[in-house]
């Protein structure tokens, strides 16, 4: 039983992302944009451009998650080839959000517990997340420890937003077997 069972029972739902979703998850996006330190963006997308995001993922055939609670979008994580070049083949990068009212209830562990199990299913053998504002997100990265990922790295001020310079923390975990076999 995970904990988003404990705390609301079947009413929380992790299903699939559909089209229709793509309108939720920029409003819930939106927040991070303007008012989170998570997110490197500054100007929100556009609904058409999240079903664009969307579809992006589901053509590479990769998951993308939503979290409901009484029917309403309460978070999302997807993953993404994490470089197009094709060594970067076999590494997935990880996105994931919870609405900012609904964060330190176990939506987020849900989501993540979910998408692993997914990805390991296919023959992906890592997967990072780049933690924006890692030292000042420690819910993102306790997220992430909880989940097997380890620290890898941290750049310093590569980021600039709301008059700050902003660190990112890549955190890592292997998937199946990471590098202790060749893939097939
Ligand atoms: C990071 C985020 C997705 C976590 O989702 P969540 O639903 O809050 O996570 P959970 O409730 O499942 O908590 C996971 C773990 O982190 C801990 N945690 C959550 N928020 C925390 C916080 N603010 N400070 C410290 N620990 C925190 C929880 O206690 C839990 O650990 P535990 O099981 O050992 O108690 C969510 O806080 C969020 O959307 N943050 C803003 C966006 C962001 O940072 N995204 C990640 C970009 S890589």
């Amino acid at each position: 039983m995970s904990a988003v069972d404990v705390l609301y029972g079947p009413e929380v739902e992790i299903r699939e992302a559909k089209p229709d979703d793509a309108d939720a998850i920029a409003s819930l996006y939106a927040w991070h944009v303007l008012n989170g330190r998570a997110s490197f963006e500054e100007v929100p997308p556009s609904v058409d451009e999240m079903r664009e995001r969307m579809a992006l993922v589901s053509q590479q055939s990769l998951p993308w998650l939503v979290a409901l609670y009484r029917g309403i979008i309460v978070g999302y994580c997807y993953a993404s080839q994490y470089r197009p070049r094709p060594a970067y083949r076999y590494t997935l990068e990880e996105s994931i959000y919870v609405d900012a009212s609904m964060t330190g209830r176990g939506v987020g562990s849900s989501l993540l517990t979910k998408l692993i199990e997914l990805c390991e299913q296919g023959q992906w053998r890592q997967m990072v997340a780049v933690i924006g504002d890692g030292n000042n997100n420690a819910g993102s990265l306790r997220l992430h420890k909880k989940h097997g990922f380890e620290v890898a790295g941290q750049l310093r001020s590569v980021g600039y937003k709301m008059g700050d310079w902003r660190d990112t923390l890549i955190v890592q975990r292997p998937l199946n077997d990471g590098d202790w076999t060749l893939p097939e």
